[in-house]
């Protein structure tokens, strides 16, 4: 079979979606492998999952660096020292520099809860139920040096009801990513 891409999950928590990903790309057949896990936070329960599926971990804490960029070009330096291809952010919330998102310029994919290009940015769980809206989903999408605006890769939808909250929200979505990211990892390693 053909090569499988080197990757590497960037989280900041629970690490549900990276979970997805490592239990997907256990199979010899899926096109990608997980080869390293990075967490800005060190207390990320995410941790826990890549250390029990043997996946090297390494914690870039933000509040170590002095700058953005500077955090930034550590990643940079720790991505290419592990021969990473492609990079997923898993719930990783931070802001990437423009000069990070161009060296990785077709190599870097988020997910986000929402139907993007609607609800860019944080809370769209609440902003979704304030705004009455009929629909909501999760998006997975390229990274670009605007917020939230690459194109789509993935998405899927699904109708809300009368009694959801921000808590059913926020699990209805998780489930849908949790089939989205591994699909869309899929589908774009098979492409690299
Ligand atoms: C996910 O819902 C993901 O879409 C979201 O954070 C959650 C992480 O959950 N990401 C963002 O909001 C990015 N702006 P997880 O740590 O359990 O995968």
């Amino acid at each position: 079979m053909a090569r499988r891409i080197p990757t590497a999950v960037l989280i900041s928590g629970q690490g549900s979606n990276l979970q997805a990903l490592i239990e997907a790309a256990r199979s010899s057949e899926f096109p990608a492998v997980i080869a390293l896990v990075i967490s800005n936070r060190p207390d990320a329960y995410g941790i826990v999952r890549a250390t029990d599926a043997g996946i090297p971990v390494q914690v870039l804490d933000h509040t170590q660096y002095a700058s953005r960029e500077a955090f930034d070009a550590a990643l940079d330096d720790i991505l290419v020292a592990h021969g990473i291809e492609l990079v997923c952010l898993a719930g990783f919330m931070r802001i990437l520099s423009d000069g990070f998102v161009g060296e990785w310029s077709g190599r870097l994919v988020n997910i986000h809860p929402s139907l993007l290009p609607a609800y860019k940015g944080l809370n769209t769980h609440a902003r979704v139920l304030e705004a009455g809206e009929k629909q909501h989903g999760a998006t997975v999408h390229w990274v670009t040096s605007e917020l939230d605006s690459g194109a789509i890769i993935a998405q899927e939808a699904f109708d809300l009801v009368a009694t959801d909250t921000v808590e059913t929200l926020q699990a209805r979505t998780g489930e849908v990513e949790r089939r989205l990211y591994p699909a869309a990892l899929q589908k774009v390693a098979a492409a690299l």
